[in-house]
C-alpha cells in the first residue's frame, strides 16, 4: 500500500491521527487511538519480553524525561546533536540537507561536511523543493533538542531528552548499588524521546515526539562472555561498508561465525546483532528477505558509536529500506563523559579487584516506526477482504465476541466477553451488522480470533455452551466449549522469549 492509503486506513480505523487535528494539526506529532494504543503497548511488551529477557540482570526503569543542561553538555548532545539545515533565501522554507540532496544522493548526507554539501547543491544546481529557487543557503548545524525554561526563575536551562538512553547512564551508579554489583548489567527504558526535527515527514518516521525502547548493556570489555555457539551458524543479512562502497544495496547472508573471524567484529557484538535480527524476524515476523543489517562507516556513525549496524526493513509504503532499530557499540563514551561532567567516579570494581569503567552496548528500537512497519508488512488485501496478519500476541484485540442474533444471544455473549476480559484477554464485543461485516472489521484490525454465540450454544444437546471459534488467517471454524476458550487462545498471546538456558 502507498503511504497515503495506509495512513488513511489507520486513521479511519482510529489507530492514529494528527495531534491537535481540530487546530489543523501539529507537524510531527500524532495521537494514538484505542487500537493504536493497544498495538503500541503490545509491541513494547514484546520488545521487553525479548530484550530484557536476555538476562536476569537486565531491568526496566522509568527515568525522568527532562534533562538538566549539564547532562546534555556532558553527553555531547548540546554540541553534536545537529542536522544540517538548508534554508531557501527566496521563500524562507527550511529543509534537512538530506531532503535537498535526496535525488542525487539517496544514501543520505551522514559524514559530509557543510562545505561538501554546499558543493553538491551548487554543482548539481539543486532547487528549493517549495518554490524552485536556486538561492539555497550553505548548511548550518541545527540542534535538534527542545530546550526548556526550568523552574520559576526561568534561568535554569533543561532539555527534553533526545534519546531514552541518557536516563540509563544517569541511573547506572544507583543501579549498581541496588543490584548484584556484577557486569554485564542491563538497564532498559521504554518511553518518549523528543527531537525538533527540521522536516517531520512520512507520518511515524520522522516525528518530533516518539517512543524508543532502548537497552543499555554495561559490560567489562575484557570479559563479556556470551554463549556465542547459540548464534554461530545463524546467517545474517549484512550489508557491510566495502560492499556498500562498491555500489551494492542488497545484503549478503553471512554466518555469524564469519563476522567474528580474526580482525572482525567482537563476539558480544555479533551475538546481540543476531538476537536483534531474530527479534525482527521471529517476533515481529518481518520476512527475512526484507531485512538488512546496514553497517555505518566511520564518518556516518553517530558521534558516540564505535560500531553501528542499523536494522532496516524494506517497506512498500515508503519505497525502500528504512531504519527501524540499531545495535550501537558506544564504548566507554557515555560513562566517561558523565563521570567527567558530574565529577562522580562511575568506574566499578571487577571481581578481580581491578577498577574499570564499563563499556556500553546499546540495542535501540523505534516503537512508532515499527507500528508503521507492522502495518506496511502485515496489512493487505486477500481477495476482497483486508486482513492485518499481525502475530496474535501483537494484536490490539485478541478475540472478537459476537452474538449471532443480537437479542437472543447477547446475554451469553456478554458474559463470555466479560469472562475472557477478566482472564486478561483483550476482547471486543460486537453486535452490529451481519456476521460477515463483523469478521471484516476484526480482520482489518488484526484480531486473530472471533467467537460467535448462536442457537446451538443455548439449545439443549451435545453442543450446549459451545461457540464457533474462527481463525483469522485460515478462516477455519470449529466448535469449542466456551469454558475452554481462554485456555485455547492464551498460548498464542504470549510473545516469544529468547532461550536463556
Ligand atoms: N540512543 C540511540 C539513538 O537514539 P537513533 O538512531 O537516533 O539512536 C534510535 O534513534 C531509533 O529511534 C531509530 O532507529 C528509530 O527507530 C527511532 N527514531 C529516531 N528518530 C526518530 C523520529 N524522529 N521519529 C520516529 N522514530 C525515530
Amino acid at each position: 500500500m502507498k503511504s497515503d492509503e495506509l495512513f488513511a486506513l489507520l486513521r479511519r480505523r482510529g489507530l492514529l491521527w494528527p495531534s491537535a487535528e481540530i487546530y489543523g494539526g501539529a507537524q510531527g506529532l500524532y495521537d494514538y487511538g484505542p487500537l493504536g494504543t493497544a498495538l503500541k503497548r503490545r509491541v513494547e511488551e514484546a520488545w521487553a519480553a525479548w530484550f530484557v529477557g536476555l538476562s536476569h540482570d537486565y531491568h526496566l526503569i522509568e527515568p525522568a524525561e527532562i534533562l538538566p543542561e549539564a547532562v546534555v553538555r556532558a553527553s555531547g548532545h548540546l554540541e553534536n546533536f545537529t542536522d544540517p539545515e538548508i534554508t531557501c533565501e527566496q521563500c524562507h522554507s527550511a529543509f534537512r540537507a538530506e531532503t535537498i540532496l535526496e535525488k542525487v544522493r539517496p544514501e543520505g548526507v551522514d559524514g559530509l561536511s557543510p562545505t561538501e554539501i554546499a558543493e553538491i547543491v551548487s554543482t548539481r544546481q539543486l532547487r528549493c523543493p517549495n518554490c524552485g529557487s536556486m538561492a539555497l543557503s550553505v548548511p548550518r548545524a541545527f540542534n535538534l533538542m527542545f530546550g526548556l525554561e526550568f523552574g520559576v526563575t526561568g534561568k535554569e536551562r533543561a532539555y527534553l531528552r533526545p534519546e531514552t538512553a541518557q536516563g540509563s547512564y544517569l541511573s547506572f551508579a544507583r543501579m549498581w548499588d541496588v543490584g548484584r554489583k556484577a557486569l554485564p548489567l542491563g538497564v532498559a527504558v521504554i518511553g518518549k524521546a523528543y527531537r525538533n526535527e527540521i522536516a517531520p515527514r512520512q507520518v511515524l518516521f520522522r516525528m518530533r515526539a516518539f517512543t524508543q525502547a532502548e537497552l543499555q548493556i554495561f559490560f567489562d570489555p575484557a570479559h563479556f562472555d556470551v554463549p556465542f555457539e547459540r548464534v554461530r551458524d545463524e546467517k545474517l543479512p549484512v550489508l557491510r561498508v566495502p560492499r556498500r562502497e562498491a555500489g551494492e544495496e542488497t545484503p549478503e547472508w553471512v554466518p555469524a561465525s564469519d563476522l567474528v573471524a580474526p580482525g572482525g567484529l567482537p563476539e558480544f557484538y555479533v551475538y546481540h546483532l543476531a538476537h536483534t535480527f531474530r527479534f525482527f524476524r521471529d517476533v515481529l515476523r518481518y520476512p527475512a528477505d526484507r531485512i538488512r543489517l546496514f553497517e555505518k562507516s566511520d564518518s556516518e556513525r553517530a558521534f558516540y558509536n564505535r560500531i553501528q549496524f542499523d536494522v532496516e526493513v524494506r517497506l512498500e509504503s515508503l519505497n525502500g529500506f528504512k531504519e527501524l532499530g540499531a545495535v550501537h557499540y558506544r564504548g566507554d563514551y557515555d560513562l566517561g563523559r558523565h563521570g567527567q561532567g558530574s565529577g562522580k567516579d562511575l568506574s566499578v570494581t571487577a571481581p578481580s579487584g581491578e577498577k574499570l569503567l564499563p563499556h556500553v552496548l546499546e540495542l535501540t528500537f523505534g516503537v512508532d516506526r515499527n507500528v508503521w512497519g507492522l502495518a506496511d508488512v502485515h496489512l493487505g488485501k486477500d481477495g476482497e477482504r483486508t486482513v492485518w496478519r499481525l502475530p496474535p500476541y501483537l494484536a490490539p484485540v485478541a478475540v472478537g465476541v459476537f452474538p449471532l442474533m443480537p437479542k437472543e444471544h447477547a446475554p451469553f455473549a456478554l458474559r463470555l466477553a466479560d469472562d475472557l476480559a477478566g482472564s486478561g484477554i483483550a476482547v471486543q464485543y460486537d453486535a452490529a451488522g451481519t456476521i460477515g461485516k463483523r469478521y471484516a472489521r476484526m480482520d482489518e484490525a488484526g484480531t486473530p480470533f472471533c467467537v460467535t454465540v448462536d442457537g446451538r450454544t443455548l439449545a439443549d444437546g451435545p453442543e450446549r455452551d459451545s461457540v464457533t471459534l474462527r481463525d483469522r488467517d485460515s478462516k477455519s471454524q470449529e466448535r469449542v466449549p466456551a469454558s475452554e476458550l481462554a485456555a485455547r487462545i492464551r498460548p498464542a498471546l504470549l510473545p516469544p522469549r529468547p532461550s536463556r538456558a
